[in-house]
């Protein structure tokens, strides 16, 4: 019996084939000498592919001068410098960073933090979260709360951990038709209205819902949905885990919303990578209302490795090669090609195919139609991992023209086959 317990499987049925021993560029190496081609970014985080030659050059400077140092007290550059950043790309309201190890815990963050704002502003009944059903905000207790509780991989759960609420996700595509905003946002509206409060925000995937269904819908509708909250006086959080750097073809998803969240989550690409990080980034608002001579009013959270040195001096080189490279050039034409080549794939057993930035996404009637396609795309030197009722590519944004059209016949000659 393996000594690994892996994700999201069964153990028993399990058979791990796949040993990595290095990889580069777009590329993973195995142990019997063949190379796949990532197409899924190791779970959309290698953003510059792997061993990024100057991000690896950073993170051992990085390791000459100190791997790690807590940040409870003390402080450095790399986690100044990176804080900074943030602040400078991120939408106008965020001007204060709390940093975390996974997206997860970040998101945990961000609830606490919004529930504590309340009650700072003497408002502790407003303590319930708003999400979107379909939404996947990660695997921990707090987040599982706000994740689908229905369709998601956590229904066990749902008698045990606390109970929010739910709003169907808009699911008229991306942009979405007038006539379907006006009805979502109705939805939207009619539920503030009778619950504004007792809720402490309302958390979306902006544009994207990733890991929940890969649903995508109208920034037109989160620019109104933040009228809404700050009408209703309800806090608009933002898990960028998923969409940030890029993935959605704007820097944020937040930037094509054209509005600002009171906090937004970032993590995956944040390190390209290279190893856990997440940023919390909230708006001055919320950080002075726990500032102030009064001790309980302070945030109790520290993670052991928040702030990381090495994990902020990777993440503040991958983010000056994102914008020195002009990646959302990289990331536009990604978009085209996938447009041009997806669209093309017909089959019967297709329900959809739907493009946004640099994700293309297959989704199927039948999840048995997926049966063995992994294993068809690593005969075809692909690195594909299909869920659910989805096949999908979110490619490293460094990925060459016939690499990507490598991953796209992959998936065309899969489907003919059926
Ligand atoms: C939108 C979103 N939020 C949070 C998470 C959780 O991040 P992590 O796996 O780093 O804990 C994920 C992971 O896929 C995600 O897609």
């Amino acid at each position: 019996m393996s000594k690994i317990w892996y994700p999201y499987a069964q153990m028993k049925n399990l058979d791990v084939q796949y040993k990595i021993l290095k990889a580069k560029g777009t590329c993973l190496y195995l142990d019997n000498g063949e190379k796949l081609i990532d197409a899924i970014s190791s779970w959309w985080c290698v953003i510059h592919g792997y061993n990024h030659p100057e991000i690896t050059r950073s993170a051992k400077q990085q390791l000459d001068k100190m791997a790690h140092v807590m940040l409870g007290g003390l402080t450095h550059n790399p986690a100044c410098s990176l804080a900074a950043k943030l602040v400078e790309i991120t939408p106008y309201k965020l001007k204060h960073v709390f940093f975390a190890d996974s997206g997860s815990v970040g998101v945990e963050v961000a609830l606490k933090m919004a529930v504590q704002y309340w009650h700072n502003m003497n408002q502790p009944q407003k303590h319930k979260f708003l999400a979107f059903k379909k939404a996947y905000h990660g695997d921990t207790c707090g987040v599982m709360s706000i994740s689908d509780p229905d369709d998601g991989m956590h229904t066990l759960f749902k008698d045990i951990i606390a109970e929010n609420y739910f709003l169907d996700a808009p699911e008229h595509g991306y942009p979405a038709k007038e006539k379907y905003l006006v009805t979502d946002l109705e939805k939207l509206d009619d539920f503030l209205r009778n619950h504004h409060y007792e809720l402490a925000a309302f958390i979306v995937e902006p544009l994207m819902q990733a890991a929940g269904g890969f649903n995508f819908y109208s920034a037109e509708y989160l620019k109104e949905a933040g009228k809404l909250c700050d009408k209703y006086n309800v806090l608009l959080i933002f898990d960028e885990v998923a969409t940030g750097f890029g993935r959605t073809g704007t820097l944020f998803a937040a930037d094509q919303t054209k509005t600002s969240p009171d906090i937004m989550i970032l993590g995956k690409g944040l390190s390209a990578g290279y190893t856990g990080i997440s940023a919390t980034l909230a708006s001055t608002e919320i950080f002075e209302s726990f500032y102030g001579p009064d001790e309980s009013n302070a945030f109790m959270h520290g993670p052991t490795f928040m702030g990381n040195p090495l994990a902020c001096a990777i993440a503040l080189k991958s983010i000056e090669i994102f914008e020195r490279d002009q990646y959302l050039a990289k990331i536009s034409k990604i978009e085209s090609v996938l447009k041009k080549e997806l669209f093309k794939i017909s089959s019967a057993k297709i329900k959809n195919i739907r493009v946004l930035g640099a994700t293309g996404v297959i989704e199927v009637k039948e999840k048995s139609s997926l049966a063995g396609i992994q294993e068809f795309a690593v005969k075809n030197g692909i690195w594909l991992r299909p869920f659910g009722n989805y096949v999908y590519t979110m490619p490293p944004y460094i990925i060459e023209a016939k690499e990507l059209k490598m991953i796209t016949e992959t998936l065309s000659k899969f489907f003919k086959r059926l």
